[in-house]
Order: C-alpha cells, then sequence, then structure tokens
C-alpha cells in the first residue's frame, strides 16, 4: 500500500493550478443518468472516486469515453469526460459500488425520474459521521415515489412517473439537494425546494441541468422553483474549479510561509475562508490568474471559527485548519457543527505533538512551538491531507500511511506540493 513521505521545513514558493471540483464533477457525472444523449463535461479531475463512479454509471448502462491530454495542457487541466446513457439498462445501483463512496447513493434520484424505478443501495463513504439518507427519502415521497427498505437498498417506485410538490428540508444537505433537483428537473409540473443547499458545486450542477433543457430558478438561492419537462437533452460543461482544493493549498502555504499563487481558483467562493486566513496572520487576494496567499514570517495568530454550510466556513476545511492552528500562538476554538465524528485527524495530529483538546462538538487547539515529525494514518479524505499540512511544517519525517483516502480526492498532491518546493515523495511498496 502506498504511503507519502514528508520532510518538514520547507517555504512554499510558486503556482499550484487548481483542479475541477470533486464534488461538482461526481454529481453532474450523475446528471447525464436523466438522458439518453450525450453529456460532455470539460476539467473533470482524475480521482480514485470519479473512477469509481464511472463503474457505477457503466452498470446503469451509460456509455463513456475520455479524451486525453490536450496540445499545451498541462497534465494538472483534467480530462474530458463524455457520458451517454442512451438506455438504462440496469436501475439496480449494488452495494459492493455504492459502500465505497456516499455520493454515488445520488442516482437514485435520476433513476427514480426517468426509469420510475429504482434500487440502491444505503450509501458508505467517509466515516465522518452516521450520515443518514432519511432528508433524500422525505424528498422523493413529496414527488410521488413510494419508498421501502429491502435487505440494506432502498426501493423507490413511481409508476406514473414523479409530481412536483412543496418541499422544505428542515436541514440543508448537499446530496439531497441535488438528489431533488434532478429528480425534480424531469417531475410533472413545479416542485419547490426550500432550505436547499446554496454550495457553489450545487449551483454548478444547477447550471449544467439548465443547459440540458431543464427550468430552474433561484439558482444559487436557499429556495429554487423547477418547472418539469419531459426531456433533457445533451450539454457541454466546464465543472467549477474546486473550492476545497484551493482552500487546502491557501492553507498549507500559510503553514509553511512563502508566496503561493492557486491558478484557475475562485476566491470570490471562499469569503469565509479568506476572511479567517487574514485574522490569522496570512495576506490572501485576488490575482489575474485566481488567488494568491502569502505569508512571511511573523506568528500565527489564534482564530475562532465553526463550520456552518455555504456560505458559511466549510466542514471540508475544518481539519486543515485545525491543522494550521496548531502552531498558532495561542488558543483556537473550532467548533463542527455538520458531522458529529469529524475528528479523526486529532489523535494523528496529536502524534506530530499538537496540542488539542475535545469537548464534545468543539476543539480547543493550543498552539506549539514545535511540530516533530512521525508515522500517521489517513482516515479520511480531508483528515488526511491535514496530517499533510502538518507533516510540511513538521521537523523531520512524517510517513502518511493509507493514502488511498487522499487519492480520492486530490489531483496530483506530490506533484503539485513538489512544484513549489515540499519535500514529499509516495513510496510505493
Ligand atoms: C457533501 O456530502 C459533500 N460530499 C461532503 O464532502 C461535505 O462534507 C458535505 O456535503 C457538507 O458540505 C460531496 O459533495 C460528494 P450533507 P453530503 O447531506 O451531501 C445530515 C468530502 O470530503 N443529513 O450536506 O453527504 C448529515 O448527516 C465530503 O469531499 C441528514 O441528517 O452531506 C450532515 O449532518 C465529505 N439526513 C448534514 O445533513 C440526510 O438525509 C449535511 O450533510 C442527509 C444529510
Amino acid at each position: 500500500m502506498d504511503r507519502i513521505r514528508i520532510r518538514g521545513g520547507n517555504k512554499l514558493n510558486g503556482t499550484i493550478h487548481i483542479s475541477g471540483a470533486k464534488n461538482a464533477a461526481l454529481p453532474l457525472m450523475i446528471a447525464s443518468l436523466l438522458t439518453d444523449e450525450t453529456l460532455t463535461l470539460r476539467n473533470v479531475p482524475r480521482l480514485a472516486d470519479v473512477n469509481l463512479l464511472l463503474r457505477i454509471l457503466r452498470n446503469h448502462g451509460a456509455d463513456m469515453s475520455m479524451d486525453g491530454k490536450r496540445a499545451g495542457c498541462s497534465v494538472m487541466q483534467g480530462e474530458t469526460v463524455h457520458l451517454t446513457a442512451g438506455e438504462i439498462v440496469d436501475t439496480v445501483a449494488p452495494y459492493e459500488l455504492v459502500a465505497k463512496m456516499r455520493a454515488s447513493f445520488w442516482v437514485l434520484g435520476p433513476l427514480v425520474a426517468r426509469c420510475h424505478q429504482a434500487r440502491v443501495s444505503l450509501p458508505g463513504g467517509c466515516a465522518i459521521g452516521t450520515r443518514p439518507v432519511d432528508l433524500y427519502l422525505m424528498a422523493l415521497e413529496k414527488l410521488g415515489a413510494k419508498i421501502s427498505l429491502d435487505g440494506g437498498y432502498v426501493v423507490a417506485e413511481a409508476p406514473s412517473g414523479l409530481i412536483g410538490d412543496r418541499i422544505v428540508f428542515p436541514k440543508v444537505s448537499v446530496g439531497a439537494t441535488h438528489t431533488t433537483l434532478m429528480a425534480a428537473a424531469l417531475a410533472k409540473g413545479e416542485t419547490v425546494i426550500e432550505n436547499a443547499a446554496r454550495e457553489p458545486e450545487v449551483a454548478d450542477v444547477a447550471q449544467c441541468l439548465v443547459k440540458m433543457g431543464a427550468k430552474i430558478a433561484g439558482i444559487g438561492s436557499s429556495t429554487m422553483t423547477v418547472q418539469g419537462v419531459e426531456r433533457l437533452h445533451g450539454a457541454r460543461h466546464d465543472v467549477l474549479p474546486d473550492r476545497i482544493e484551493t482552500g487546502t493549498y491557501a492553507i498549507t502555504a500559510a503553514m509553511t510561509g512563502g508566496d503561493v499563487t492557486l491558478a484557475g481558483a475562485r476566491p470570490e467562493l471562499l469569503d469565509a475562508l479568506n476572511e479567517v486566513m487574514r485574522q490569522a496572520g496570512a495576506e490572501v487576494a485576488a490575482s489575474k490568474d485566481g488567488m494568491r496567499v502569502q505569508r512571511n514570517g511573523g506568528l500565527l495568530h489564534p482564530i475562532s471559527v465553526e463550520t456552518q454550510p455555504y456560505p458559511g466556513f466549510a466542514t471540508d476545511l475544518q481539519a486543515q485548519l485545525m491543522a494550521l492552528m496548531t502552531k498558532a500562538d495561542g488558543v483556537s476554538t473550532i467548533r463542527e457543527t455538520i458531522f458529529e465524528n469529524r475528528f479523526m485527524h486529532v489523535q494523528e495530529l496529536a502524534r506530530l505533538g499538537a496540542d488539542i483538546t475535545l469537548h464534545g462538538d468543539t476543539a480547543h487547539v493550543r498552539g506549539v512551538d514545535r511540530l516533530v515529525g512521525a508515522q500517521v494514518m489517513a482516515t479520511d479524505l480531508r483528515a488526511s491531507v491535514s496530517l499533510v499540512i502538518a507533516g510540511l511544517a513538521a521537523e523531520g519525517d512524517t510517513v502518511l500511511n493509507r493514502v488511498y483516502h487522499l487519492d480520492r480526492g486530490f489531483e496530483t498532491l506530490e506533484e503539485k506540493l513538489k512544484a513549489c518546493g515540499a519535500d514529499i515523495e509516495r513510496l510505493s511498496d
């Protein structure tokens, strides 16, 4: 199993090209199930999760072709994927595939909308909390699907098709919003989604659905209105840049010090992080090709933050921010409000010398003068990269085990960091 070795101490200087967003690419690929025509997605990141979802979509009957690297493009500029679900040959999404990645559960919406039936295994995914699916099922029932549970599978049936309704989510859910939006696009009549997730990835998917012929108003707001159409058609769409990858490298540059340009980034999608970074003592600014982060000497200041749905501070950046605060000059407070078990990185950061105490959903991080390299273990995607950030600021060698978590969500991480001066390498046994 691959490991990553990091020797800390180098400042980062240079340019990192931001990839297409994993959390937009996955639902965009799933949207291909809504039409028998071709959906072409550009800037799809090369990630293990994307490959797994391609397997799942092929299982439903989608044909896939991929354009390789284009002339003049760097390897960082993802791939173009053409997906054609001419005919859905199987409406079952089996346990073996769905258990590995929670987002694959989202095929439920398009399958029941287009085929009027679906049988999808209850999901797996990163171990960051219980992650129920009640909101998805509530929404599909509201749209007229009959839902039952059978042997670990959700069975959804709507023999005469889905019918629009008013859906009020009691809690913001990204996945339930994606699923409902896709289902409502092909339902009869009007669907109003209230308390919808406002994450930029949801807006990106909605914009792609509009290109496919869907009628959606209120994109980017917490109330979206969908007028169902009989069929959707093919489209071409560019996946938006990954704001979590952007934020991760911004935090990394703040941790090591240096001057890094995040090419292709959209800083306006990271207002909450950028505010916190400035409070911590980093310089963050929009630049002509994306975003620039600098920190040259000076102490890191402690911060107080709680995770919130967008536009609040993203739970997907909580572990990385915690790594940064391990070196701050004082005590930071980080409260996790989205997932109840998203502190798996705490004990691993402690192996590097971090001083963190947990009180329920809140971590108190007392900054230390030095971190010292150690063997650590990746537990989930964002926890893994927080250990890379800490390792880059630790003395000596840090070896990260279970690297497959990182490969799910960060495209060519070692190459990108190495190009900016990090001493990092992958060890393959
Ligand atoms: C998406 O997960 C992201 N995944 C997650 O990123 C991200 O952390 C999360 O949104 C929050 O921003 C993808 O986009 C592929 P939710 P999702 O439904 O949709 C509760 C990463 O590292 N909830 O918005 O699964 C749930 O338990 C991943 O890239 C219910 O109670 O998250 C949580 O407390 C990890 N019932 C809250 O809502 C439901 O039916 C928000 O979860 C559904 C969710």
